[in-house]
């Protein structure tokens, strides 16, 4: 197998020292210690809080790309970020709805979710991306654990109401979180390891929905009071027109850009779970492009930030 991120040559027992004689001892290895003394008023910042990440299906398609973001978790981790990972499983889910003949139908970026649909949503979410996501992330050690709201019933949900232009929409089995049970994902990450949620929820008779991961990954920044939440996804953050990235937003933006229609599909829940977010108590919420390398490593660690940041009031 290849090398790990993170195993070293001191792991094979091969470090060596650096030649003190040289004409500039450490010279290269300075740059790192630099590098790495940057980012340390981050790393003050964010030791023992709670980070959300969500991963978007639209970003998964490429197992490179995949890990690539575990690497970026797994830092977080080691530096003591109490980090919680969502996926979401779109692409997917409607891949194999197409290979069973069922065509995917969205309601301001929802997926309308039959009873065939659900069982598809679960086989997919459940069986082939957690799965996955968990194997990988493991082979760093014991540190994920794979749960859906299934799990203990810590999501509770119960069937979506929509309103659209003043008439009911019926989405099928798609929920609307009633309540999180911040207990079940404290003790996870209490015994140091990292929830890794496939976005399922049920209600009080046991029925299964669909949650979008995009409002779960909001439920759950507000149940845990979490320091930030990042949304990963397959375009660079809000792009408006020909003026291309937008890298911050207020709310209010952002409900006016709703509006007027500047923010469309899979957009549209990431957003309200954005403005949900912040509006319960979060500050800072970021949309990033997991497809580019260490995105979520750039807006932590470092003072650029990268994608767009969506805040309650303008920021300088
Ligand atoms: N103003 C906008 N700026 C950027 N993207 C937008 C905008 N309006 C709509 N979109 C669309 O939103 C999409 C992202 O949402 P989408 O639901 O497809 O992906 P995801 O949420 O990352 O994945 P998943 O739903 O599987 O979790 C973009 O690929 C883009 O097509
Ligand atoms: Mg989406």
């Amino acid at each position: 197998m290849d090398k790990l991120i993170g195993q070293n040559e001191k792991e094979g027992g091969m470090k060596k020292n650096i030649n003190l004689d040289s004409p500039d001892p450490g010279g290269q290895y300075l740059n790192k210690v630099g590098l790495l003394l940057e980012s340390l008023p981050y790393i003050k910042e964010y030791s023992d809080k709670v980070v959300i990440v969500k991963m978007g299906g639209s970003m998964m398609e490429d197992d490179n790309t995949i890990q690539s973001v575990l690497d970026d978790i797994i830092l977080m981790k080691y530096v003591g970020i109490k980090v919680i990972l969502i996926h979401g499983g779109g692409k997917q889910i409607t891949q194999m709805m197409a290979e069973k003949g069922i065509k995917a139908e969205f309601v301001d970026g929802l997926r309308v979710t039959s009873s065939e649909a659900i069982n598809i949503v679960k086989m997919v979410l459940i069986g082939s991306i957690n799965t996955k996501i968990v194997s990988l992330l493991n082979l760093h050690g014991n540190m994920a654990v794979g749960v859906s709201g299934n799990d203990a019933n810590f999501i509770i949900c119960r069937k979506k109401e929509l309103i659209r232009k003043g008439k009911k929409v019926d989405l099928g089995y798609v929920g609307d979180i009633e309540k999180i049970d911040k207990g079940f994902l404290e003790n996870i990450l209490s015994n140091n390891h990292i929830p890794v949620i496939a976005t399922l929820g049920v209600d009080h008779s046991g029925n299964t929905y669909n949650i979008n991961a995009d409002t779960c990954a909001s439920a759950i920044t507000v149940a845990l009071k979490a320091k930030k939440m990042i949304l990963l996804t397959d375009v660079d953050g809000i792009m408006e027109g020909v003026n291309g990235l937008i890298s911050k937003l207020t709310i209010r933006q952002c409900k006016e850009m709703i509006r007027n229609g500047k923010i469309s599909s899979g957009m549209i829940p990431k957003v309200k779970a954005c403005i949900s977010a912040l509006e319960k108590g979060s500050e800072r919420t970021h949309i990033l492009n997991g497809t580019k390398k260490h995105s979520i490593i750039i807006e932590i660690f470092t003072d650029r930030g990268i994608g767009t940041m969506i805040t309650k009031k303008e920021v300088k």
